[in-house]
């Protein structure tokens, strides 16, 4: 344990260092009365925890959450995934997303934009080009910008217009470019590379803190969580165009804590009051209600909205390219890339489920910081070891891996999680939460859930993990998250985890019994890894692959099963020159008789 906390405070007085290099003097200059940089001014002194401006460390009014775990003594109060919502969307609505030159002064750009109105928050990042997001104090800041901007000239090329909140900044006169000083701090938008993850790994002080510097790593920092946020408010300006009253959220794990840089970006279109049967809201004997074209079913009203909105993100989105209408999936969506975000996009509708599975997922990784580094390292080792993939198939998902973590971790002793039915007997009647006929509730206040009395490392956990994964009778049993206990498969999917919500689905029928041994194997074999270092002396010290970072690296069971495939192969090879010799042979006897 002392190994950890020097470990992290070692991270902290680096970060400490790098905040001081950035931003201050631009938030001291542009904060506003009663905002978030004002907040951050007044804490200078204090804080631990200030924004960076390259996302190191979570800024003051960071959603993320607090980390509790073995040996934290203090706990803040943890905020609710709606409240972390709408105060996420309303920054994202006062959030502008510039196209810059190259060689840019940040104070020149800054002192020109500040003439729309007060700048509560910037920062800057590469994406094939320089881009800044500026969030101004006001809303009314973005229309007096909107009116100040010009149409792009039509050189061969007409422009659709469109006054969007992405813009494209430039110099009156480009020699002035030239002038310019280049020293802007980036926001870092990408994950490591795997040489720079293995040399940290390697330098780690122990497992557990392996396992925590890889989430310090690869989790969405607060610029890259603005920028998601951002890119939503941006699709939801072009879909208001045809339902001004929707609201475009993120889900999955852009918000349910496991977003790691670089995941993609799950947007949920919410046509509101307008999509969904009204009650009674007018006094008197009539009733009014507004004519609207019918559709046959509700999957096909799905497919139509998505439709028109897939053309609309392809016609005149900026930003927005490779537009695919993915309408007969079982869930319809339109998948796209925002280039200037680099975000890959996955838009559907009429998905409240998903959005309900992500806020049930951010409460169990808000509970614990155990959970977050456990659940990014499996799906880092999973990814390592092609047991992941991008390309949909008969793998394992990252969310049906992270329902297995949840589920092992239900399953110590005492439990590090609690179950799903815990978690409804502790909600209030606000918590109260039916979609489609499908019981939706548990509680939403993460404080009024009791902190787990189970101190077991992260070292230990992960073996345990493997060990626990790699003997399961998954022939027989499924996973069922919402008693925290296996039970009798329903059916013969070689992997069955009980859909929490909808509980007659299972969240992996898509894998294959070869996918399911490959994992198992896997896991056995990493098992054993851990065990042999447990048994020999560790040396962090000598750069040598060691623990997780052991882990990562190409394993034994995949490179015997490709070279048993290319010794199969090999006397596939043999068998065929054998017989096409043999008939050679035939054939010149034949001719010679
Ligand atoms: P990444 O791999 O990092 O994108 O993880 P993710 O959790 O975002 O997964 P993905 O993008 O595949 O799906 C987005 C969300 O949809 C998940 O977080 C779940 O809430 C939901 N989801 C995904 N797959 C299933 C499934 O098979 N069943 C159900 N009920 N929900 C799913
Ligand atoms: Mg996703």
């Amino acid at each position: 344990m002392a190994v950890r906390r020097a470990g992290l405070f070692t991270r902290l007085i680096l970060c400490a260092h790098r905040r001081s290099r950035v931003q201050r003097p631009v938030l001291r200059l542009l904060s506003c009365p009663g905002t978030v940089a004002e907040g951050l001014r007044r804490d200078e002194p204090l804080s631990g925890s200030a924004e960076t401006g390259d996302g190191a460390v979570a800024s003051v009014y960071s959603v993320a959450p607090s980390h509790s775990g073995p040996g934290s003594e203090e706990k803040t109060p943890e905020k609710k995934f709606f409240e972390v919502q709408n105060e996420r969307r309303d920054q994202a609505q006062r959030t502008v997303l510039i196209h810059c030159p190259n060689k840019i002064s940040e104070k020149k750009f800054l002192k020109y934009l500040s003439q729309y109105g007060p700048i509560n928050n910037h920062f800057f990042y590469e994406s094939f080009g320089l881009y800044a997001v500026v969030e101004f104090c006001q809303k009314e800041s973005i229309s007096s910008l909107q009116n100040g901007t010009h149409t792009p000239s039509a050189g061969m090329e007409a422009a659709i217009p469109f006054r969007s909140r992405f813009f494209n900044l430039k110099f009156k006169n480009p020699s002035h470019q030239a002038s310019e000083p280049a020293a802007i701090q980036f926001s870092n938008q990408l994950p490591p590379s795997s040489r720079k993850l293995f040399d940290l790994l390697c330098c780690a002080k122990s497992v557990d803190d392996q396992l925590n510097t890889l989430l310090k790593e690869f989790e969405v920092t607060e610029e890259n969580t603005k920028l998601r946020y951002l890119t939503c408010s941006l699709i939801e300006d072009i879909a208001a165009a045809y339902f001004p009253d929707c609201t475009v959220r993120p889900f999955g794990s852009s918000v349910n804590t496991f977003g790691k840089l670089g995941c993609d970006l799950d947007m949920f279109l919410d046509l509101g009051e307008t999509g969904k049967p009204s009650t009674d809201k007018t006094l008197g004997n009539f009733l009014m209600e507004f004519q609207m074209k019918s559709v046959p079913s509700e999957r096909i009203a799905t497919q139509k909205i998505l439709s028109v909105i897939g053309e609309c993100l392809d016609h005149f989105g900026p930003g927005c390219v490779g537009v695919q209408k993915i309408l007969n999936a079982r869930c319809p969506l339109v998948r796209f890339s925002h280039q200037p975000s680099g975000f890959q996009c996955d838009l559907t509708t009429n998905n409240r489920i998903a959005l309900k599975s992500s806020e049930l997922l951010y409460i169990y990784g808000s509970l614990d910081s155990r959970v977050r580094a456990l659940v990014f390292s499996i799906r880092s080792w999973a990814r390592a070891h092609s047991l992941t993939s991008s390309i949909p198939g008969a793998w394992i998902t990252n969310f049906s891996l992270t329902m297995m973590v949840i589920f092992f971790l239900q399953r110590r002793s005492p439990p590090i999680l609690p179950t799903l039915d815990l978690l409804k007997t502790l909600a209030d009647a606000e918590d109260k939460c039916m979609i489609e006929g499908n019981n939706c509730t548990f509680v939403r206040d993460l404080n009024r859930i009791h902190p787990s009395g189970n101190t077991e490392t992260l070292e230990l956990l992960l073996k345990e993990f493997f060990e626990y994964f790699g003997n399961f009778a998954f022939n027989k049993y499924s996973l069922n998250i919402r008693q925290g206990k296996e039970q009798n498969k329903p059916d013969s999917s070689p992997l069955y985890i009980q859909n929490p919500f909808e509980t007659s689905l299972n969240i992996s029928k898509n894998v294959s019994q070869s996918q399911l041994q490959k994992f198992v194997d896997l896991a056995r074999e990493s098992a054993w890894i851990l065990q042999q270092e447990d048994q020999g002396p560790q040396s962090p010290s000598n750069h040598q692959p060691w623990g997780l970072a052991a882990l990562l690296l190409p394993s034994r069971v995949s490179t015997k099963s490709l070279a048993k495939k290319k010794s199969k192969k090999a006397a596939s090879e043999r068998v065929k020159n054998l017989l096409e010799s043999i008939k050679k042979n035939r054939t010149e006897n034949l001719t010679s008789t």
